[in-house]
């Protein structure tokens, strides 16, 4: 049975079948009209549990939207609404659903709870983010850039600000495939050594920003304030000089593109005139969220990679 619980879990070849999957369905409904499920229904009968333990808009209507459109449908439930909300355990929560439905998703704080709910679950289990990593998030981002023409192996990606569990998937999609990814941090905000390690040599830490965006293909920001962290004055400030502006995108190649996974805090990581600027792609990317996470539930139930 097969996890989403990292991108390791899928291999090299795992991610490049479920991008290339995302890519060719997605254009098979060019022209569609919304409404309209996908005329293969591969997933038909298939029901995906999500359960939200932090507050998500694009992951859970992506998620929903994707098992519709599969054939399946799904049941969205907040923890706090949940027995798990009261001291139910997340192993015991795992095998009744597993008896109920499908497949299912969560969107936790700790990592080891996930792992612990894929350990007990009899069904496949997708990791809707935790706070060590986003791979569902990375899928998307990976998409964005091969639909704008770049291939992935030798590509520059600087990463600014903080060294955050989106950062952690990116590294760790750099070790599969092959690409480069230059992470600037403050001080007591870069990632951990074992995040470093994931990118198998690809990654590495600067300070300087400057250095991290030069002649970069594709600039990659976040929050600098992640869900379940202090929103302190402080951690700030040292972000500050991390924001992306056009003057940092200016140092980039000129083809150079720009993703964030949303939601955006503008003005603090980035300044509007590139979010909203020509080489921003984030409404494609948060788009491309629903038609990886497609690609991901056909690969947990074994029809692609
Ligand atoms: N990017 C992302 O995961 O967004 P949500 O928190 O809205 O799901
Ligand atoms: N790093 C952010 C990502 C949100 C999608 C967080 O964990 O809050």
């Amino acid at each position: 049975m097969r996890h989403f619980l990292n991108l390791t879990a899928a291999g090299a070849d795992g991610v490049a079948a479920m991008l290339a999957e995302a890519i060719d369905r997605k254009a098979a409904r060019a022209g569609f009209p919304k409404g309209r499920a996908d005329a293969d229904a591969p997933l038909a009968g298939h029901v995906l549990a999500m359960i939200f333990e932090k507050n998500s808009t694009r992951t859970r209507v992506s998620f929903d939207m994707a098992i519709r459109q599969l054939g399946g449908s799904s049941i969205v439930m907040d923890a706090g609404s949940m027995q798990l909300g009261r001291g139910e355990s997340i192993a015991d929560t795992a095998r009744v659903l597993s008896g109920y439905v499908d497949a299912i998703m969560i969107r936790t704080d700790d990592h080891a709870k996930i792992e612990d709910m894929a350990r007990h679950a009899t069904v496949p289990v997708i990791n809707g983010l935790t706070d060590q990593s986003h791979p569902c998030q990375i899928m998307a981002d990976l998409q964005t850039i091969l639909e704008d023409g770049k291939a992935l192996p030798g590509l520059k990606m600087a990463w600014l600000g903080d060294g955050n569990n989106v950062l952690a998937s990116l590294i760790e999609a750099a070790g599969l495939m092959q690409f480069d990814v230059v992470a600037a941090c403050p001080q007591g905000f870069m990632p951990s050594e074992a995040d470093v390690a994931l990118g198998q040599g690809r990654a590495r830490v600067v300070a300087s920003p400057q250095e991290a965006v030069e002649g970069a293909d594709v600039i990659v920001t976040d929050t600098w304030i992640s869900m379940g962290q202090a929103h302190a004055e402080t951690k700030l400030a040292a972000m500050m000089p991390y924001q992306v502006d056009e003057a940092l995108m200016a140092r980039a190649k000129p083809d150079a593109r720009f993703l964030h996974c949303l939601p955006a805090h503008r003005g603090e990581e980035v300044v509007d005139a590139v979010i909203d600027g020509p080489q921003s792609l984030i409404w494609q990317e948060a788009g491309n969220r629903l038609h990886a996470q497609k690609a991901v539930l056909r690969w947990v139930f074994g029809q692609i990679g």
